[in-house]
């Protein structure tokens, strides 16, 4: 470090071991900045040594759990590959059958079948959208337009039966993202919203969502938010509706936010949910705004 700056650097940024009188190793990052004075001219070096040894460890250990996520994540990939196919024929053998005429009680229980066949196909459409990296095709998107265009045809939907009320920014917000992703994130957003206000205490004067769009231009950031009533989340299970699996629903799969997380992640976005019983669920994900 004294040679870099002996030679007029001044800046220097490294690390290095040292062994301390236990015999134990610590990694150190040096790092040294030169301090001008008024008229521009260096007059001392400033430096910090700081002992980078565990943050070093934990980078380590996060880049094996990640390494074994993905690993994790190819194998349900590939499980999931090798049971559609025979799920596939199983299902066509099914509907063949269907066109037989059955006695009733039997009809029955091929029609709770072809369901249960059904249930396997979509849970394992799921899992593959889980697991697969999220590989984005982005696009510039104007924001208020792309959700003017998504809620014509989620409103088509037949589970999406509620009304939606949609407040754009009231000027144009530009960002990139991939339109298929951004789509499923809105569809299962919605899709929840609908679903928590279908609950049997809901009152009509709660039945409704709001989608709102609100850019921030200090920080140059959207807020695409969905608001609905309804029985507010408990705070305790609030950390653990983004984990794969975890649902409240007994027809819930419980991967619809854990998908729109990583799609949201990949977007280098940020997904928050709140909930309370004053102020309803509110879902928001916030993206960088386009310059
Ligand atoms: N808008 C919402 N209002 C109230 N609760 C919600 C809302 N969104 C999610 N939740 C809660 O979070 C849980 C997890 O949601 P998630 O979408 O991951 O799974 P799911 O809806 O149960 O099943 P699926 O995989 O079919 O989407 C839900 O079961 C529900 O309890
Ligand atoms: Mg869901």
């Amino acid at each position: 470090m004294l040679e870099a700056q002996r030679l007029g650097q001044g800046k220097v940024d490294e690390e290095y071991r040292i062994v301390r009188s236990d015999d134990s190793i610590r990694l150190i990052r040096d790092q040294s900045f030169p301090v001008p004075d008024g008229s521009g001219n260096i007059y001392r070096i400033a430096g910090i040594a700081e002992d980078i040894t565990e943050r070093r460890h934990a980078e380590q250990k996060m880049g094996k759990a990640i390494a074994a996520l993905a690993e994790v994540g190819e194998l349900a990939a590939m499980i999931v590959h090798e049971v559609r196919n025979p799920l596939t024929t199983v299902l066509m053998g099914l509907n063949a059958i269907r066109s037989i005429e059955l006695p009733e009680s039997v009809q029955e229980r091929l029609n709770l079948s072809l369901e249960e066949a059904e249930r396997i196909r979509n849970l394992l459409k799921e899992i593959l959208l889980y697991a697969k990296p999220q590989a984005l095709q982005p696009s510039e998107l104007e924001i208020n337009a792309f959700i003017g265009d998504t809620l014509e045809s989620i409103r088509m939907m037949p589970a999406i039966s509620r009304r939606i009320d949609f407040l754009p920014a009231p000027h144009p917000v530009r960002v990139l993202a991939d339109k298929d992703k951004l789509k499923q994130v809105f569809i299962n957003l919605v899709d929840n919203a609908c679903q928590a206000l279908s609950a049997e205490s809901v009152t009509n004067a709660d039945a409704k969502i709001t989608w709102t769009v609100e850019p921030d231009l200090i920080t140059n950031s959207v807020y695409i938010r969905i608001h609905n009533g309804g029985n507010p989340i408990p705070p305790e299970t609030l950390p653990k509706l983004m984990k794969p699996f975890f649902t409240t629903k007994s027809c819930g799969t419980g991967l619809g936010l854990a998908i729109v997380k990583r799609i949201v992640d990949a977007h280098s976005g940020e997904l928050m949910i709140t909930s309370n019983e004053a102020e309803g669920t509110q879902v928001s994900i916030k993206f960088a705004i386009l310059i």
